[in-house]
């Protein structure tokens, strides 16, 4: 019989996936900052390579409470989004079109960290983990604000570029 798995598991196993995942997206923030042609999207990228170094710190936090290694679990989620970026950055280089496209691919990002920090948050505070659910928390407000900046840089400048030089 298969050994009996509870919802610590689950929030070990999750944690461990987003471990993995924010180093992959601390390696790729920088070349995404290096690849967008606005300065503000370059600012917006560099902004949140560092929050993200301290988000790793407060994953590590997290293995703490639980008294486990931190430790990361090889996320394909995070692998897909990546590459899909990549390809954005290859296939839209020097084009008017690359930084509307490398927007959609940071939020795609984004959006996955917000799923996997809403559910950790929420299983932490099941589980009677009450400081880790407020650095989860922590976390969590700094994806939706990146998120939401990064809409505005869409609808303020990025999109309309895209178009315009479709038209001209
Ligand atoms: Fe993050
Ligand atoms: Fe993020």
């Amino acid at each position: 019989m298969a050994k009996e798995k509870t919802l610590e598991d689950l929030f070990h196993d999750t944690l461990k996936d987003i471990y993995y995942a924010e180093r992959k997206i601390l390696k790729a923030l920088p070349k995404m900052k290096r690849a967008a042609q606005s300065d503000e999207l370059k600012a917006a990228f560099d902004k949140h390579h560092q929050e993200t170094q301290g988000q790793i710190e407060r994953l590590q936090q997290v293995f703490e409470i639980i008294g486990k290694r931190a430790q990361g679990k090889t996320c394909d989620a995070i692998e897909g989004i990546i590459s899909e970026g990549e390809e954005i950055m290859d296939e839209f280089k020097d084009t008017a079109a690359l930084d509307a496209g490398l927007i959609s691919a940071a939020q795609a990002v984004e959006h996955y960290e917000i799923t996997r920090y809403g559910t950790l948050k929420r299983w932490a505070t099941e589980l009677g983990l009450a400081d880790a659910a407020k650095l989860l928390d922590a976390t969590l407000q700094e994806e939706s604000k990146t998120d939401g900046d990064l809409t505005k840089l869409a609808d303020s400048s990025a999109n309309d570029r895209a178009k315009a030089r479709k038209a001209a």
